[in-house]
């Protein structure tokens, strides 16, 4: 961190008289007297700075420089080079002293006799005074240095002598940061809700001061520096057998979280499904290579919306982060068109839906999906769903999402390896239904009870 070049000063002052009677300077008279050191062409070059130093203002050379021996013109400090300024000046003691200080090499940073910058300091305290010392090129390989670092204006955060605080901080970090990035304290005081470190943890938990290979001068990339803390997500993360591409990518946590504060819980920038959305307008592939949906452009085109997606609520049914179960789903749902029953397969849909539907043969009340028998009222969903083998699982049906009709029945479900459109065939009434798949002869059912359509759609028989 130190430039080691800089150390010429501690030389003992007394060979400084061999400097100044080098072979190219004329040969100095014999300092008999200690007074008239500026006169012709002698010694003008420490008078006459924008900032003086009182006593050699008033030439009062001899309260630093004594003669050893006068007739060399060799002469000696009045001090030891520590101990010099610290017989006029007193130094304040701080529980940290900036080492240069400690150490009495004042003339570091001072230069004894005047200076064109202010404190007779040596070079500008805005731009290379620390750097004499202090790598210069320390950040020079991070692709972001702070604004007022790379300006060399280190003394707006750090205390030149020394400091009641680490690191000669001129105060606590936080209000430090603050009284530049005003802004950030006027998000946190007006947000709806705000990230509990920036409330009781230094910005530089999370910020370099000085320089970072990461935007925002994070000091981490941002999943690496949220799952410093959020370990119970790492954990998730890593015993889930799929992680959204979102949280990887690009910003990681950043695609949808704030890192300060927002206007929507848990942090989020946006309406959950405006979140979604934002990616999900055009078709993605999926880890397996598979093409997902534009889900922007189903939902435009597709009327009938789902509950929770009527809500905006894409997580009622989705981890945004991470999953077990297929499609980063939050419960169980088959994957497949056929499955043997368990109730435990479609937790995701009894989950807000009755479980009657599935589990009870006959009755009245427990879905609109049912044909009177001889024998009772009988459920068709479990029907189709409630087998041992070749259950059919919902999506045999529904869509999930948004579809054109009521009821979301679809139009045509993806069937077999290839995934080729097995047209349902299906015709809505006010009543019931009629619908001739490939899979039986066509059937008719009448909805028990009064309609149970929302809609009076001229479609609709
Ligand atoms: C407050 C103490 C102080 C006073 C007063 C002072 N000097 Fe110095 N001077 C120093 C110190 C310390 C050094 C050695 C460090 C340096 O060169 O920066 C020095 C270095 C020198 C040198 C050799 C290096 C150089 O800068 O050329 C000369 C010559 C010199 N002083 C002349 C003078 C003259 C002439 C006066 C009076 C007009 C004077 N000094 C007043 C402290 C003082
Ligand atoms: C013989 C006494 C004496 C010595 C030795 C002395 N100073 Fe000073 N210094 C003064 C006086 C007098 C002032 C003017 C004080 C004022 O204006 O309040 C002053 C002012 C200063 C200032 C303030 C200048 C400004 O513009 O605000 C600095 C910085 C300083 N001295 C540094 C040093 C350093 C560094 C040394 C050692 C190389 C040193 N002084 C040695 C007497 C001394
Ligand atoms: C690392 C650089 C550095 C060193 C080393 C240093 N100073 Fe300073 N000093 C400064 C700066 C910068 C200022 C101006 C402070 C400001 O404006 O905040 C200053 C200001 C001063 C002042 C005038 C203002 C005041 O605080 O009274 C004096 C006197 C002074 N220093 C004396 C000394 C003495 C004596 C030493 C050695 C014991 C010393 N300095 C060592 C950087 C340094
Ligand atoms: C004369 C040489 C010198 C100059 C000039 C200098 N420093 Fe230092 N600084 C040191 C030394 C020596 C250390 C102690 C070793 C280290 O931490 O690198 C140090 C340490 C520091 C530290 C670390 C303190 C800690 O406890 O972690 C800070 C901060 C610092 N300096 C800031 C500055 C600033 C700001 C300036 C410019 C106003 C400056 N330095 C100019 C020599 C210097
Ligand atoms: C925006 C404020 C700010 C600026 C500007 C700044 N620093 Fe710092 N610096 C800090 C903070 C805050 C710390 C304490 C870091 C921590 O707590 O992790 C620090 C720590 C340090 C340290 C000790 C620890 C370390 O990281 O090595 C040194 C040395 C240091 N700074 C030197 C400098 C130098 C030299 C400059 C100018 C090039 C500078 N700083 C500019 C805020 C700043
Ligand atoms: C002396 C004023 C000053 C201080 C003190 C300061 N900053 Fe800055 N900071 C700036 C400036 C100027 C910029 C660049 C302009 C901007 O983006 O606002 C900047 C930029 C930033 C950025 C990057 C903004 C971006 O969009 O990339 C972050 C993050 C930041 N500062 C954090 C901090 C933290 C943390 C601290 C406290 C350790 C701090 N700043 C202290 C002046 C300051
Ligand atoms: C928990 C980690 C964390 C803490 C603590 C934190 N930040 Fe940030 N900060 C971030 C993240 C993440 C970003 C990037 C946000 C983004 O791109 O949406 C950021 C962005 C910034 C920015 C640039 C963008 C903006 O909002 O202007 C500044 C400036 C900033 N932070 C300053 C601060 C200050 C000042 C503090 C302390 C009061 C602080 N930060 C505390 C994580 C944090
Ligand atoms: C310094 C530790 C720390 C870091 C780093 C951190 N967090 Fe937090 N975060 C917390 C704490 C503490 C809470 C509040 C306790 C809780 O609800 O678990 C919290 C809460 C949250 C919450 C829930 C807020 C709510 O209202 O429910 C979200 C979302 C969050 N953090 C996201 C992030 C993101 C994204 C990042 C990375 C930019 C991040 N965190 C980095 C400590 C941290
Ligand atoms: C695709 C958008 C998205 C991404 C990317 C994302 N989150 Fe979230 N996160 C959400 C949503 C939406 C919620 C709130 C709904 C919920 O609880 O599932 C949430 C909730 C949270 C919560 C609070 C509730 C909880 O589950 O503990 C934390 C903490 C959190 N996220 C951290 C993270 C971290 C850390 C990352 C990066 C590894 C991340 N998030 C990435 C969308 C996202
Ligand atoms: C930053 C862009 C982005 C955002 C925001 C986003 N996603 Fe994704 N999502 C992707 C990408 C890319 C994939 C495919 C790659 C993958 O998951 O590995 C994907 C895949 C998915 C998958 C299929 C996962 C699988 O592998 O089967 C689901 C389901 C999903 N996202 C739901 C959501 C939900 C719900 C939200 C809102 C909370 C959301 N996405 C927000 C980018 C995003
Ligand atoms: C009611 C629960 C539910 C809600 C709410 C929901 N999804 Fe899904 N999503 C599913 C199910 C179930 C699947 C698996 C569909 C299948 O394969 O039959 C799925 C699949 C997906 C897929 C993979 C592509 C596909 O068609 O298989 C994406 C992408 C997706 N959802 C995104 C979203 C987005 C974005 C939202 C919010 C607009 C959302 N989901 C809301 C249940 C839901
Ligand atoms: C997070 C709760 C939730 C989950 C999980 C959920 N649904 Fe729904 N579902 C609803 C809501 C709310 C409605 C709208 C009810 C209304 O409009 O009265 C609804 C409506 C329906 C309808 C149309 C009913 C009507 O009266 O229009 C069907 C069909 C349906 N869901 C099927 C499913 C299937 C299949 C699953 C599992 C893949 C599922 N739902 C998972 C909440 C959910
Ligand atoms: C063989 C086709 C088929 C299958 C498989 C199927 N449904 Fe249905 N479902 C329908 C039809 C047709 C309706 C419309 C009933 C009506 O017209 O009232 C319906 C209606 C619904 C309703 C609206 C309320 C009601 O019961 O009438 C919900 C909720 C529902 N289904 C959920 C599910 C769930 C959950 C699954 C998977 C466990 C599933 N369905 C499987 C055909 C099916």
């Amino acid at each position: 961190m130190l430039n080691n070049g800089n150390l010429w000063w501690i030389v003992p002052f007394a060979s400084l008289a061999g400097r100044a009677s080098g072979q190219d300077s004329p040969a100095p008279p014999p300092a008999t007297a200690q007074t008239g050191c500026v006169s012709g062409d002698c010694h003008g070059s420490v008078l006459g700075r924008s900032f003086m130093h009182a006593p050699t203002a008033q030439q009062k050379c001899a309260a630093c420089h004594v003669a050893t021996d006068a007739a060399k013109h060799e002469f000696q400090l009045a001090a030891a080079p520590d101990q010099l300024c610290v017989t006029c000046h007193s130094i304040k003691k701080f529980d940290f002293s900036h080492e240069p200080v400690k150490a009495g090499q004042c003339i570091g940073c001072h230069d004894p006799h005047g200076s064109q910058f202010r404190s007779l300091l040596k070079a500008d305290p805005l731009g290379d005074l620390c750097r004499s010392c202090h790598d210069a090129g320390a950040y020079s390989d991070r692709r972001f240095v702070h604004e007022p670092v790379a300006s060399q204006a280190c003394i707006l955060c750090h205390e030149s002598h020394g400091s009641w605080r680490p690191h000669l901080l001129a105060s606590d970090t936080r209000s430090l940061c603050l009284s530049c990035h005003s802004a950030v304290a006027e998000g946190v005081s007006s947000a709806r809700h705000v990230h509990s470190p920036l409330l009781n943890t230094p910005c530089t938990r999370c910020h370099d001061p000085h320089a970072s290979d990461h935007a925002a001068q994070l000091k981490e990339n941002p999943q690496s520096l949220c799952l410093s803390c959020h370990t119970g997500m790492a954990e998730q993360l890593s015993t889930s057998s799929t992680v959204h591409g979102a949280v990887a990518q690009e910003q990681a946590c950043l695609n949808c979280h704030s890192g300060h504060d927002a206007e929507f819980p848990a942090l989020l920038e946006r309406r959950p499904i405006d979140l979604c959305l934002q990616c999900h307008s055009q078709p993605l592939s999926d880890a397996k290579g598979r093409t997902l949906p534009n889900m922007a452009a189903l939902l435009q085109d597709n009327p009938f919306h789902h509950g929770p997606i009527r809500e905006g609520d894409c997580t009622a049914c989705h981890d945004a982060h991470a999953s077990s179960h297929f499609r980063l789903l939050e419960h169980e749902y088959p994957p497949e068109f056929y499955a043997p029953f368990t109730l435990d397969r479609y937790a995701l849909c009894f989950n807000c839906h009755v479980r009657e539907m599935v589990l009870q043969p006959f009755g009245a009340g427990i879905t609109g999906f049912a044909q009177t028998t001889p024998d009772g009222l009988l459920n068709l969903h479990y029907v189709h769903v409630h087998k041992e083998k070749k259950g059919r699982t919902c999506r045999a049906c529904h869509e999930v999402h948004a579809s054109q009709r009521p009821f979301h029945i679809r139009e045509s479900v993806p069937f077999g390896e290839e995934g080729w459109a097995l047209e349902l065939n299906f015709t809505q009434t006010q009543t019931g239904g009629k619908c001739a798949p490939a899979c039986h002869d066509p059937q008719t059912y009448v909805r028990p009870g009064k309609s149970l359509l929302k809609t009076d759609s001229e479609d609709l028989p």
